[in-house]
């Protein structure tokens, strides 16, 4: 009997928050992976983690989202080690609060390059072996982008950081009209706000026990790998508890 291939997933800004998690529970359910963000050492260590918890393999590729070579080295050096692409999780972000009337374009420029652009060129790169799993397998290829409420919804001081997100749910939305008949299907996750690194800023106003846990986000993306090709799932909205429905 031949022995079983494994499904291999990237997960993008993996080193910490809701990409680690969503590694790890990939890694649970027998997952190959490429994991990437810029610091090398978080990487590292999950890697060793994963692979001695789960006995599954783990290419680590650093990888500044802002620059289209690393991207498509990211895309290169996954496409080479592994040969085949079943989950792609467009994780990695920049969040980012400021007043409309004076937000520097700058920053808006970068936060489009990371949040955006690098899941359109990542993507277009791997769409080959993305369609192969589409195409041959029963789960098929799936995209799963993590956007976000702010790009649901629009909320003050959220004008760069949520047009990005709106830009990745319709992007998803395009992709899955495009490519969901050949197996290949994205769905946008849009969590409201969730207890990590990038809202402890908001402690003042926001405690993280009363925001979503990672655990919740992470669950919700991968019940999306366990569908079958025949369904597509556009976007799926995750909110707090209380009044907020629509809002971070
Ligand atoms: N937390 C929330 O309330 C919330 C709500 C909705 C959506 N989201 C979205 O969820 C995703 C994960 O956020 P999180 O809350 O888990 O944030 P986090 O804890 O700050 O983690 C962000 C991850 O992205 C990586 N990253 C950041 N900038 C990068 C860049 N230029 N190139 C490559 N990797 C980069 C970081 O690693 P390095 O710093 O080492 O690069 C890290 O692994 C983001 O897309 C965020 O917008 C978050």
């Amino acid at each position: 009997m031949s022995a079983q291939v494994r499904p291999a997933a990237i997960v993008t800004g993996a080193s910490r928050g809701i990409g680690a998690e969503i590694a790890r529970r990939l890694a649970v359910e027998g997952h190959d992976l490429t994991i990437s963000a810029r610091g090398r050492e978080a990487l590292d260590d999950l890697a060793t983690e994963l692979r001695e918890a789960h006995g599954v393999d783990v290419l680590v590729v650093t990888t500044d989202m802002s620059s289209e070579d690393d991207v498509r080295r990211l895309a290169h050096e996954h496409a080479d080690h592994f040969k085949r692409l079943d989950v792609l999780v467009l994780n990695a972000g920049m969040g980012d609060i400021g007043a409309f009337a004076d937000y520097p374009v700058r920053r808006f420029d970068k936060m489009y390059m990371v949040n955006v652009r690098s899941a359109f060129v990542l993507t277009q790169d791997l769409l080959p072996l993305l369609r192969t799993a589409g195409s041959s397998t029963v789960r098929g290829g799936k995209i799963i982008a993590i956007a976000s409420t702010t790009g649901v919804v629009g909320e003050p001081l959220n004008s760069a950081y949520g047009a990005t997100k709106a830009a990745l749910i319709s992007w998803c939305e395009t992709i899955s009209t495009e490519e969901s008949v050949g197996g290949v299907v994205a769905t946008a996750v849009c969590p409201g706000y969730v207890a990590t690194d990038m809202t402890k800023g908001l402690s003042d106003t926001l405690s993280q026990d009363h925001m979503l846990p990672v655990a919740d986000v992470a669950e919700a993306a991968l019940s999306l790998t366990r569908l079958s090709r025949q369904t597509v799932v556009p976007s799926i909205v995750l909110t707090r508890p209380g009044a907020h429905l629509w809002r971070a």
